[in-house]
Order: C-alpha cells, then structure tokens, then sequence
C-alpha cells in the first residue's frame, strides 16, 4: 500500500527516574542516522522512479519529512520495518495542507530548499520549539536565487514558500556553520540553471555531498585548507537509487556514555558512521582518556562504518576547540555529562550555535548538571564543567528536557553512573531521533521507571 497519509507518532510521554546501576554491558547494532534518513528520503522523492531505502530511520522528525513529501507528490510505502520504497518524481505540486514538520529542523529546512525549486506553493509548519528557530538563515540564501517566501516576525514558522522553476544560481559563503543551510542551498541548486557553489568556512556534516551524486546529482567539493567549496551544476535529473542507511553516531553517542560513566561496564555499538564530519566527539572521548576501540565494519551510502567498544574507566577533563564543534554540534549535551565523571575541568567553547537548537542547549545542558549537583559556569558561548570523578556525581535532581530529545538521553544516561537516581519531566521527544532508546538501553541493564 502507497501511504498518502504516514502513520504518526506512538511515542509515550511524561516523567521519568533513572536509578543507579552497578554496571551498564551488551552490545547494539546503531539505531540509524537521521540526517542520512531524511536526505534519502529527499533525494528519492526527487528522483523520477522507483527507489528503495533499507534501514530507514523511522523515528517522529524522519516521519514528518515522509508524509511532507508526500504532500508534495511523492509515494511512499513501507514494505517492511526500516525498509521504504520511494515513487519519486520530478515535478512537486503545492499541498493542499500545510506542511507539518513537527520537530524537525532538518525536514523543514531541507525541504524549504528541494521544494523552493518548483512551480508551487506550500506552508511549512511546526511544533512549538520549531517554531521558535530562526529560519531567516535558509530564506536569505534561497530568496537571492528567486524563492519568495513570507514568514511570521523574526523569520521564523509558519512561512509559506513559493517556489520557481529554473532559479537563479548563487555563489554563496556560508554566515553560521551548518549543514541544514548548506543542503538547503544544494537542493535548490539542483534546480537552477548552472553551477551554484556553497563556501564553507568550517566543514559541516557533509551527507548531502556525499549522497546527492548516487543519485546521479552533478556536483564537487574543492576543499582548500579549512574551507571547502560545494559546487553543484543543476537543470539535470536525479536517478533513483537503492541506499542503505548507516548507523548514527550522534545516538550511538548515549550507550557508550552510558558505559563510560557507568563502573565496570562494556558496551559495544556496531555499524557506527564514522564520518569525519561527525566524529569529534569520540575524537575528545580518546583525548580525555576513555577506553575505546574501533573495528572498521565496512561502508553504507558511501560512509564509513565502525563497531565502537568502550569500557569504563578513568576520564580527565579536556579543553575542547571552537573549530571543533560543527563535527560534534549535537553532542554537547553528553559530553558535558560525561565531563561531569572526569578528574577535572572540561571547558568547552565556541558554542552560540547551541542556543539554536530544539532548545537552547547550552543554558539546558548548564542546569541539567546543576541540578544534579556538578558545579558548572556558563559564560556567553562556553560552557566550563568542574568534574567530580567517577561514582562521584550526586544526581538526585530532576531535570528539565524543555521537549529537547538530546537532553532527555543525556540526563538518562548520567543517572546510570550517578550516586541517586535522576528524574527527567518527560520523554516523549525521544522518539524525533532515537525510538528504540528504552529498547537498547534496558537490554544494557539500565533501570528506567515511571516517575513516582
Ligand atoms: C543536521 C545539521 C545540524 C544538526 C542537526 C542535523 C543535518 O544542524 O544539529 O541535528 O541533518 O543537516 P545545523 O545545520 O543547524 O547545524
């Protein structure tokens, strides 16, 4: 059956405690990654023809950017759990109802581009941590090459879109490392007649680049010391394709937390992408001394894959770089939890883009650790954490997730290792990344209950 209607979320909602466990041991194969998962989906749905996707992430952010595209004339069809078939086709028609991207920054953004290419109109809508992210940062760029679009105050959601085809192109430099910007300005690219290029000053996560020409895209990436340049000749036609959907480090990053804080403890997560793009904060784990291994595990959709074990033990604090934060932009919120089991400070910076996120993610990450007793100090765009060493993290507090996934599993994941059990007040945005997350971390021997 071709849904025209995708099916939405049964994520359960409300509190939850985390009690202390003595030791955190199995091994997971990685939930999926979800920046490839709505890229493939995007890219099929351009594609004239008949594509298929294995392991799809099919998590509530992933599922908006389905039925959106839906909406916009694709068919899609699950044939099997992780396993999608795609009816994509050339031409998107305006919706007859808005676009309902729910939590989703990179469905919204993405499709603003892919869709600001064609002759149509469409609303895009979102829940309300969506609806308070900036917006003006793709609008700009998409406007210059002859997208039109009207936004509520500040840039922000609702805004309704009206595409064109044949847009110009645009030789663009990047204001704000990000790689939702940058695919949104490819994509539209691909519908302009000529060569549009994106200048990156810091590499951003670069799964469009890498995915857009298995799908017979016509694009290259310069890179030229720090900076890379993406160019894209568009006015062609996307071919369908068969890609398989590589696990997630950003969710991989939660289990092996888990056993970095956790005593006696060793986790292994395989089919972990190992992009470059992607690895900073396992490259900060090895400089603050964590036990971890890495088998490589072959390559999906042309990126590389690994099967990471990490084994508790001693961690110290490190200072953590500026430039490094586009490869481990959504990591920010564990690592600071796992700064809070270190021998010493940790003090990371350059971090303004944390407070554009689901919510603002560096206040949230400064009180979820005080409230459960670690001292931290927030300062403009860093973030400093007094380590209290391992077993050694009072716990105790509740924590507020402000509707933020990465928070919720964070917090989930210190109170494993903590010396009382932590609260979260709710849980349900767990689901927009990682729905198996209760799955894999029970089976890992994590004790997670309804709050009394
Ligand atoms: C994403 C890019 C990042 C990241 C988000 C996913 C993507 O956002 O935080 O979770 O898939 O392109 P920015 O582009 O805003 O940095």
């Amino acid at each position: 059956m071709t849904f025209t209607t995708l099916p939405r979320s049964r994520a359960l909602g409300g509190p939850r405690t985390v009690r202390p466990v003595s030791a955190v041991n199995g091994c997971l194969k990685a939930a999926s990654d979800k920046s490839c998962s709505h890229r493939a989906l995007i890219f099929s749905a351009l594609a004239n023809g008949i594509s298929q996707i294995k392991d799809l992430l099919e998590s509530d952010d992933v599922l908006a950017t389905a039925r959106a595209l839906v909406q916009l004339g694709a068919g899609i069809e699950r044939l099997s759990p992780g396993a999608w078939k795609v009816i994509g086709r050339d031409i998107w028609t305006s919706p007859s109802e808005p676009l309902d991207l729910g939590n989703s920054g990179t469905g919204a953004r993405l499709l603003m581009g892919a869709a600001g290419r064609f002759n149509l109109t469409a609303m895009f809508v979102g829940d309300q941590s969506l609806s308070s992210r900036p917006m003006a940062r793709v609008l700009n760029p998409l406007s210059q090459m002859g997208v039109k679009s009207e936004a509520a105050e500040g840039g922000r959601l609702p805004i309704t879109l009206t595409g064109q085809v044949r847009l110009k192109t645009l030789d663009y430099t990047m204001p704000v490392a990000s790689a939702q910007v940058k695919s949104a300005i490819v994509l539209a690219g691909l519908g302009a007649e000529g060569e549009t290029s994106v200048r990156e000053p810091r590499a951003t996560r670069n799964h469009t680049e890498i995915m857009a020409p298995i799908y017979g895209a016509d694009l290259d990436v310069e890179c030229a010391d720090k900076d890379q340049i993406i160019r894209v000749r568009g006015g062609g036609t996307l071919t369908p394709a068969n890609v398989s959907i590589p696990g997630d480090p950003s969710s991989a990053a939660f289990p092996i937390a888990a056993a970095l804080v956790t005593g006696s403890s060793t986790v292994t997560v395989t089919g972990v992408m190992t992009n470059s793009t992607r690895f900073g904060l396992y490259d900060v784990l090895k400089a603050m001394g964590a036990n971890l291994t890495f088998i490589p595990a072959g390559e999906r959709c042309g990126e590389p894959l690994m099967d990471i074990t990490a084994t508790s033990g001693p961690l110290k604090g490190v200072h953590v770089p500026p430039d490094i934060a586009p490869t481990m932009i959504d990591e920010y919120p564990i690592l600071a939890v796992i700064a809070a089991f270190a021998d010493g400070m940790t003090v990371m910076t350059g971090l303004e883009e944390l407070r554009a996120k689901e919510s603002d993610r560096l206040a949230a990450s400064a009180a979820l650790l005080d409230a459960n007793g670690v001292k931290v100090e927030l300062e403009d765009n860093s973030l400093t954490v007094y380590g209290c060493g391992a077993r050694n993290v009072p716990g105790g507090g509740t924590v507020e997730t402000h509707h933020d996934h990465r928070l919720a599993m964070s917090a989930l994941v210190m109170g494993c290792g903590a010396k009382n059990p932590i609260t979260v007040d709710d849980v349900a945005m767990i689901a927009t990344s990682y729905p198996d997350f209760f799955t894999h971390m029970t089976a890992l021997g994590v004790q997670i209950s309804h709050a009394q």
